[in-house]
C-alpha cells in the first residue's frame, strides 16, 4: 500500500514538474490567464493572452470586460506572479582582465570576480520586468568553471580562439553567442521578447534599466558614448587623475564631457541590446567587416575596430539606433573600476563637436565646430557638463 501511495504520489510530481517547465517555456503565451496592469483603473486584473508577438506589446482580454488591452513588461504577469516577458543575456568574448588588452595580458579571476556581480545587480536584477537567462560564449576555455559558477548560463561554449585579429574573434565570439541564444529557443519553443550582447568585463556602477526600450523594440540599442576633453577645449579625450603628470598634456584634474568624436559614426560596443530576431541579424556583422575595407576603403575607416563595422552593419542592416546608458559614467571596463567620476554643472555649450579622428598623441582639434542645439544631447546627454573624479578614485583610461 504504501508503495503504491508513493509511487503515485511520484508521479504526480512529475507531472507536476512537467507542467510548471512547460508554463515557463511557453510563458504567457496566447491563451494564457495572466495578471495585467489596467492603467485606466490603475489596478491588476485577471486576464487572457489574445496575442503574444515576441519582442512587442501583448494583447490582454481582461476577464469581464469586452475590452482588450495592450500591455508592455513591468503589466503582465502569470497567474502566480512571475514575470511574462522574457530576456536573455548573451556573453561573448574573453573574461578579461584588470591590466589592459586581451592579447597582452590574457584573462583573470579577479576581472570575472570584479564584473560579474555588478553585470547580475546593475543588469539582471535591475530589470525584474523580464525573466532572465544567460548564455555565454567565450575564448577563455579556462574560465568555463567560473563563467558557470558567477552566471548559471543554460548554454555556455568555450572554443580555442582562432588565429584571427581582433576585430574578426570580436564578431566572431558574438555570433557564437547569439547562435547559443537560437539554440535555447529552438529547444524551448519561444523566442526572447530581449536579447542583450555583453563582453564579460563591464563593471557597472548604476543600473542599466531596459525596460522602457521594450515593447515594442524597434531598434538596435547601445550605450551613450560620452568623451571627457579638457575644459579650454585644447586636448580632446584627457585622462582625469588627481596629480596629473604635468610632461602628459593628456592628463588633467578636471574636464568637460562631450559626445565622443566617434559617436556619430560608431557604436560604443561593450554592449547590444534588441528583439532576439534584430540581434540574430546584427550579430553577423563579422560578415560585412571585409566588403566595408573595400567598399569604403581603409581610409574612409577611421580605425579598423569594431565600433565601426558594428555601425556600418546596423545602417546596411536599415536597424534604427537607440542609446540608453552613459558608457564610463554609468559602466565602464573592469580595468577602469576605479576611475570613478560624476557630471556636474554645464560648463560649456555643449553642441560644440569635434569632428576630427585623427588619434594622435596630442590629441588636438583644428576645429570645434557649433552644431544644430540639441544634437549633443543625443550622442551624450551630459555634453557640456564638468566632470569631477571622485575623491580618492584614479586609474582612469581615456574616454
Ligand atoms: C479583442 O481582440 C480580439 C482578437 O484580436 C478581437 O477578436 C476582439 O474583437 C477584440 N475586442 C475588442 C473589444 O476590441
Ligand atoms: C563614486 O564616487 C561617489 C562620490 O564620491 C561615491 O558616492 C560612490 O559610492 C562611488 N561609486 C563607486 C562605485 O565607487
Amino acid at each position: 500500500m504504501f508503495g503504491l501511495g508513493f509511487w503515485r504520489g511520484g508521479v504526480y510530481v512529475v507531472l507536476l514538474a512537467c507542467w510548471i517547465l512547460s508554463c515557463a517555456q511557453a510563458r504567457c503565451g496566447v491563451g494564457f490567464k495572466v495578471l495585467a496592469f489596467d492603467i485606466r483603473r490603475g489596478l491588476w486584473q485577471e486576464g487572457r493572452v489574445l496575442r503574444r508577438p515576441p519582442g512587442d506589446a501583448a494583447l490582454v482580454q481582461l476577464r469581464g470586460t469586452t475590452g482588450n488591452i495592450s500591455v508592455s513588461p513591468g503589466a503582465l504577469r502569470t497567474a502566480h506572479g512571475q514575470p511574462c516577458f522574457s530576456a536573455v543575456l548573451c556573453l561573448f568574448g574573453r573574461v578579461g582582465n584588470l591590466e589592459g588588452k586581451f592579447d597582452e595580458f590574457g584573462s583573470s579571476h579577479e576581472a570575472l570576480a570584479l564584473a560579474a556581480p555588478t553585470i547580475k545587480m546593475h543588469v539582471l536584477s535591475a530589470n525584474p520586468e523580464f525573466s532572465w537567462d544567460v548564455v555565454a560564449h567565450t575564448w577563455d576555455t579556462a574560465f568555463v568553471e567560473d563563467i558557470k559558477q558567477a552566471f548559471h548560463p543554460l548554454e555556455i561554449e568555450a572554443d580555442e580562439q582562432p588565429k584571427l585579429d581582433n576585430v574578426y574573434s570580436f564578431a566572431e565570439s558574438v555570433r557564437r553567442s547569439a547562435i547559443l541564444k537560437s539554440r535555447v529557443e529552438k529547444r524551448g519553443g519561444f523566442v526572447y521578447d530581449l536579447a542583450v550582447l555583453m563582453r564579460y568585463d563591464i563593471f557597472f556602477r548604476r543600473p542599466l534599466r531596459l525596460a522602457h526600450i521594450c515593447c515594442p523594440i524597434d531598434r538596435l540599442w547601445t550605450g551613450h558614448w560620452c568623451s571627457v576633453h579638457a575644459e579650454d577645449l585644447s586636448v580632446r579625450e584627457v585622462i582625469l587623475s588627481h596629480e596629473p603628470d604635468v610632461s602628459d598634456v593628456r592628463q588633467r584634474s578636471g574636464g568637460v564631457l562631450a559626445p565622443s568624436q566617434f559617436a556619430p559614426f560608431g557604436l560604443h560596443d561593450f554592449w547590444f541590446a534588441g528583439t532576439s530576431s534584430i540581434i540574430d541579424r546584427f550579430a553577423q556583422w563579422g560578415d560585412s567587416i571585409d566588403s566595408f575595407r573595400t567598399t569604403r576603403g581603409a581610409n574612409a575607416l577611421p580605425v579598423h575596430c569594431g565600433h565601426f563595422y558594428t555601425y556600418l552593419h546596423a545602417q546596411t542592416l536599415g536597424v534604427a539606433l537607440g542609446y540608453t546608458g552613459v558608457s564610463y559614467l554609468d559602466y565602464t571596463l573592469a580595468r577602469y573600476h576605479n576611475c570613478n567620476f560624476s557630471a556636474a554643472e554645464v560648463v560649456m555649450d555643449p553642441d560644440r563637436f569635434c569632428s576630427h579622428w585623427e588619434i594622435s598623441i596630442p590629441r588636438q582639434c583644428e576645429e570645434w565646430l557649433p552644431m544644430p542645439a540639441g544634437w549633443s544631447v543625443g550622442f551624450c546627454p551630459l555634453a557640456g557638463r564638468r566632470a569631477i573624479l571622485a575623491p580618492g578614485a584614479g586609474n582612469c583610461g581615456r574616454f
